[in-house]
């Protein structure tokens, strides 16, 4: 069976996962409440976001722990610009000695929206144009190809992403919660690290965040404020809000 393993805050890399499945059946599985059961897996998917230029903590954690020889592919959901991450993710996995065969990325709406937020119909457009893209990496999964990229001549990213992944857990100091939080506690629950805690009604949040900004997209009141400024928010419209974070 195919174990699509992914990580996603805005279900970018979910719907990607999803889609994988259809042309590839198997489980979907998400990274951060993984078990560790890979019995029936004799084929192996990870999907997730492109951080940095580079992949979130979570999923290099994941890559770092793998300890199986089935084939495995990995398939990047990226908003504007992956530099190398396609390098970096080939590189993680071969410096681990797995059966690497093949490392594929997308463009999705963008997420990292704490600056600034792409238009709403270029977003449109990306969505439009998603499922044949991962439809189109399925068929290349599924034909059993191979892809070995070349080192990049010129590396402009890997410093970046070295540089931003020390920073990643201070990125919750600059989050502040409006009156406008009811303390459903849903912080808590979509934080894929433990990393909130409702503490008399009111978020509260701790120092090993992952930069993911889950909280921040999705809290149905709109009260988490990055740098107490209200900024663009993002949930992808293509999957159900609710299944992010789940096992298929
Ligand atoms: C902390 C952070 C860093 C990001 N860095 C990049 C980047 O370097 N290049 C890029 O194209 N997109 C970047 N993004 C955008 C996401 O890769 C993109 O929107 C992705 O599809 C989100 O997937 P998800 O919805 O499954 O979490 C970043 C997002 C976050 C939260």
């Amino acid at each position: 069976m195919t174990g699509i393993f992914y990580f996603s805050s805005t279900g970018n890399s979910l719907f990607i996962a999803e889609r994988l499945q259809r042309k590839l059946g198997g489980c979907i599985r998400y990274i951060p409440t993984f078990d560790g059961g890979f019995a029936d897996i004799d084929r192996m998917v990870i999907v997730s976001p492109v951080y940095s230029f580079g992949l979130p903590l979570p999923v290099v954690d994941f890559i770092r722990s793998l300890r199986v020889s089935v084939p495995l592919y990995v398939v990047l959901s990226y908003g504007g610009m992956a530099g190398n991450a396609e390098y970096f993710a080939q590189k993680l996995c071969l410096e681990r000695g797995l059966d690497l065969r093949g490392v594929y990325s997308m463009k999705m709406p963008e997420n990292f929206t704490l600056v600034m937020s792409p238009p709403k119909f270029y977003q449109s457009g990306i969505l439009k144009k998603a499922p044949r893209a991962a439809d189109a990496i399925a068929d290349r999964i599924a034909r059993g190809e191979t892809r070995r990229l070349s080192a990049p001549k010129k590396d402009r990213w890997s410093g970046i992403y070295a540089k931003n992944r020390l920073n990643w857990h201070t990125l919750a100091e600059s989050f502040s919660v409006t009156n406008d939080c009811v303390g459903c506690r849903k912080c808590e629950r979509v934080c894929p690290v433990g990393n909130i805690a409702v503490v008399a009604g009111m978020p509260m949040f701790g120092d090993k965040c992952v930069a993911c900004l889950g909280c921040y997209h999705r809290c149905p009141k709109n009260a988490i404020r990055y740098k107490k400024k209200k900024k663009g928010r993002y949930i992808n419209p293509l999957v159900d809000e609710d299944r992010i974070g789940r096992d298929e």
